[in-house]
């Protein structure tokens, strides 16, 4: 088959990389991709959110199955705009309808979506500009930390926890008079959660689902979890707490509870579920939905799912799951991300990358890099994940780290401490 995923991150490359194996591929397009997803495919200039445009691209070379990478073209509505078009109707779009993508655009719904199903979260309310006051006598009933939440998607930017109760409440006013935009107009307050957080993957049908391998990752941009929040410096699968018996509350209590409330809700989801979990004494508790798979953690589950994917992916389109199996990889996997000195405030572009070619058992995924006069340059805060396998963690990570030597660019900054508190 002819198959388009689009984006053009290190999830997207890790994908294109899982997908390219498959003996069912004939063409892989990557729209629009980046330097490492040109070696496994074709990609193509096209935005994700231009659906005018895939769909002229779709037609022209004979598509069969789109995936898709990022949420933004979810939350705009790329699956129904294809179901709606009798031209395009019949090419299965791998994620969840635009109904079904508000599981991460609206953090409202989510947690309106958890508490009429049951699903374990933090206590919490939404407020509005005319709830202003309610929402700071709802802060006094809480214990310090205070996590405000923005209920629209904000490029990662939305939450905030915030350690005095007088800062909560003029922060919630700034929310809610616009500090994120149309985004902050509506605010979830919730209550602090303390414990360790995991990120659970599934791939459903909208009646079945399989259970992707698990991971962690590592969001702050200093060693020992410092600093600012970035897009993620690494990741690692399996975890360690995420024991069969933690896993089995996960699918219980969580998982099977949300495949059977999208089909109670008669929201057409078929696609990946990722669920942002937190370890609290040993229950596990969902501090949010996302509707696509997890960056950097895609870049160590790719490693160590055995089975072909597009069968996966056949199997969500026809609603065959049921049929299908997940083999996963007993060995570990990791990854290790560069990204540009500087990052996550300024940093420059267009860094010659070199020591590419000199990397050896180890798998580099871009994420922000890009081809100019023929040579590959940093395009990007994160520029290149190096994944690893290894018989445990340690080895895995040993890998990386010695990989990660090799490659080189100016003002060059890892965390060398991934996995460390596992
Ligand atoms: P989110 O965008 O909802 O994933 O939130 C970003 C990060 O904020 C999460 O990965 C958590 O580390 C943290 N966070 C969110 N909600 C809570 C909560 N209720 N308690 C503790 N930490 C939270
Ligand atoms: N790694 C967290 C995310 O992709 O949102």
């Amino acid at each position: 088959m002819n198959l388009l995923l689009l984006g053009s991150g290190g999830r997207e490359h890790a994908l294109a990389w899982k997908i390219a194996q498959s003996p069912k591929i004939n063409k892989l397009y990557i729209a629009p991709g980046n330097a490492g997803t040109s070696t496994l495919g074709e990609n193509v200039p096209l935005k994700t959110d231009d659906f005018p445009g895939i769909k002229v691209f779709c037609i022209q070379n004979k598509v069969n199955m789109v995936v898709v990478g990022p949420e933004d073209p979810l939350v705009k509505g790329i699956y129904d705009y294809f179901l709606s078009d009798s031209e395009l109707c019949h090419i299965p779009v791998i994620g969840p309808s635009k109904q079904g993508a508000i599981l991460e655009g609206s953090k409202d719904f989510a947690k309106g979506f958890m508490q009429r199903h049951g699903i374990p979260t933090a206590v919490y309310r939404t407020f509005d500009s005319q709830t202003l006051e309610d929402g700071f006598r709802f802060l006094e009933t809480l214990q310090p930390p205070y996590v405000l939440k923005a209920d629209g998607l904000c490029a990662g930017k939305g939450v905030l926890i915030i350690p005095s109760l007088e800062e909560a409440k003029k922060e919630l006013r700034e929310m809610l008079s616009g500090k994120f935009g149309n985004a902050s107009s509506r605010v979830v307050i919730e209550e602090f959660l303390s414990g360790i957080e995991c990120s659970v993957f599934v791939l459903t049908d909208g009646k079945d689902y399989v259970i992707l391998p698990e991971a962690k990752d590592y969001k702050r941009i200093g060693e020992g979890d410092t600093g600012l929040n970035t897009g993620g410096m690494g990741s690692v699968s399996p975890v360690p707490f995420a024991t069969k018996e933690w896993m089995q509350k996960v699918e219980d209590r969580i998982i099977r509870p949300t495949i059977k409330g999208l089909a109670e809700e008669n929201i057409d989801y078929k696609g990946f579920i990722f669920f942002g979990l937190i370890n609290v004494n040993g229950d596990p508790k969902v501090i949010e939905y996302n509707v696509r798979m997890g960056d950097p953690e895609t870049e160590s589950v790719m490693l160590r799912i055995k089975s072909d994917l597009v069968d996966l992916f056949e199997g969500v389109a026809t609603q065959t799951l049921r049929q299908r199996q997940i083999e996963i990889d007993d060995r570990s996997a990791v990854c290790v991300m560069l990204v540009s000195g500087g990052y996550p405030g300024h940093y420059e572009k267009g860094y010659p990358i070199k020591g590419l070619d000199q990397v050896e058992g180890s798998i580099v995924f871009h994420a922000g890099t890009i081809i100019k006069d023929r040579q590959v340059v940093t395009n990007g805060g994160r520029v290149i994940a190096v994944s690893s396998y290894g018989a445990t963690k340690e080895m895995a990570l040993k890998k990386s780290f010695q990989e990660a030597q090799k490659i080189q660019f100016e003002k060059k900054y890892f965390r060398s401490d991934i996995g460390a508190d596992l």
